[in-house]
């Protein structure tokens, strides 16, 4: 099913002019080999977030190698850090490698292994927690994140529409259990303001009250 009318998003991605060099190239990676980014849609929404919000301390959840971390970082400050979590030693090579090109290697610190122990672990609190891991994992990486979050900072969730399967899919299976349980519990949440964007594949933004 798709998200958006095929036109409307094609419309969408005509105006939206090219992105960074060292991002188109990630995108052409990305096409080719079928690797699931989030594309300049949706990182240009996060840009906005981080503009916004002045962030200084990111966290990403799942940052295969590096897309929507360099977005992000190409419009923080200086000074600002993302840091950036993957299971996969190469997707972190290549990461190194395109924020290096980019010039914006200074502002992101890799953790190897899994993102929810890292989150875990982590220390203070965080102005955009970006949320990207497995899609079972989504529940327990809200509940593990959530409390890392300052207030009036945002937890953004990508693929939460999940190409429709969370309304079409019967029986659903692990993945589009997992997102559906994740989109009912962070709406719950009493401290969190949420709205779902229909964008690309369904971006969920949550301000903490
Ligand atoms: C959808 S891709 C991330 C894409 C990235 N956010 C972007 O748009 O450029 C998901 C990535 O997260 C990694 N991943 C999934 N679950 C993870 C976990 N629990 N801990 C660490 N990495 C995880 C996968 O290896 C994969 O590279």
């Amino acid at each position: 099913m798709n998200i958006t009318d095929p036109a409307i998003n094609g419309y969408l991605c005509k105006l939206t002019p090219t992105s960074h060099p060292v991002l188109l190239e990630m995108e052409k990676y990305a096409a080719k080999h079928g690797f699931p980014i989030i594309g300049p849609l949706t990182g240009r929404t996060l840009q906005q977030l981080v503009i916004l919000t002045g962030a200084k301390r990111i966290f990403e959840m799942g940052s295969g190698y590096g897309y929507s971390a360099i977005s992000m970082a190409l419009v923080m400050r200086d000074g600002g850090t993302i840091e950036c979590t993957e299971t996969d030693k190469e997707n972190i090579a290549r990461g190194r490698k395109h924020a290096q090109t980019a010039r914006v290697g200074k502002k992101i610190i890799w953790h190897e292994g899994d993102a929810l122990e890292s989150m875990q672990k982590a220390k203070g609190k965080y102005d955009i927690i970006f949320c990207d891991v497995n899609k079972e994992q989504y529940p327990t990486a809200l509940a593990i994140a959530w409390p890392k979050l300052r207030r009036g900072g945002i937890m953004v969730t990508d693929n939460v529409l999940w190409s429709g399967r969370v309304v079409a899919q019967k029986p659903p299976e692990r993945k589009t259990i997992g997102i559906r349980k994740f989109n009912r519990m962070i709406y719950a949440l009493p401290d969190a303001l949420c709205t779902l964007q229909p964008l690309r594949d369904g971006l969920m933004l949550a301000v903490k009250r």
